[in-house]
């Protein structure tokens, strides 16, 4: 049977501050290049829609991990299912991710990075859950800031589906 699923964020509302978050990051990097990190799978529409949105020399590299734990919690412990291509050190990098939820993936991930020494380090997400934070995570850029509720579109998914949807949806139970 299929979900049932309500918009939470319009495809409309989703384009515009994208479009904001892009504008940003034009202006606070202007005259350099960015190398946008995208952490997989979450992050393809977003990373694709904002980099469009830069128009700046831009460059990609792409980052797949998974954090140990069970259905809905991570432990904090992440493994590397694909490393990046090139190295980081003296690029400009933002890491751009889906959602930040307990931070604990983010959180190891950032440590990791900037120990390959890169220029500047930040981190842009479009969607941020503050209320379930459990680790201290420095989001530089954020979307939406989104109540505790389980979301799927725009690249995030339930069991893998859904990532496909063009806005920001909560599953009925
Ligand atoms: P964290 O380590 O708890 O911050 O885990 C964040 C990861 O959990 C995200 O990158 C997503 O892959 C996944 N995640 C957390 N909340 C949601 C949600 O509401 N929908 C889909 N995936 C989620
Ligand atoms: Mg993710």
């Amino acid at each position: 049977m299929a979900d049932k699923i309500s918009v939470l964020i319009s495809e409309k509302d989703v384009e515009q501050r994208i479009q904001e978050l892009a504008d940003q990051i034009t202006k606070e990097y202007a005259g350099k290049e960015v190398h946008l990190i995208c952490v997989l799978k979450g992050s393809i529409f977003f990373t694709c829609e904002l980099a469009k949105k830069i128009p700046l020399p831009v460059t990609f590299d792409f980052m797949s991990v998974s954090s140990y734990g069970n259905q809905t919690e991570s432990s904090g412990r992440v493994r590397i299912i694909k490393d990046l291509d090139e190295p980081i050190d003296g690029k400009d990098v933002i890491v751009i991710e889906d959602i930040i939820d307990s931070g604990r993936t983010l959180s190891y991930l950032m440590d990791m990075l900037s120990a390959r020494k890169p220029a500047s380090l930040k981190l842009c997400t479009l969607l941020d859950k503050p209320d379930r934070r459990v680790t201290d995570v420095k989001v530089d850029y954020v979307g939406f800031e989104i109540p505790d509720k389980f979301v799927v579109g725009y690249g995030l998914d339930y069991v893998q589906k859904y990532r496909n949807l063009p806005y920001i949806g909560v599953v009925e139970q």
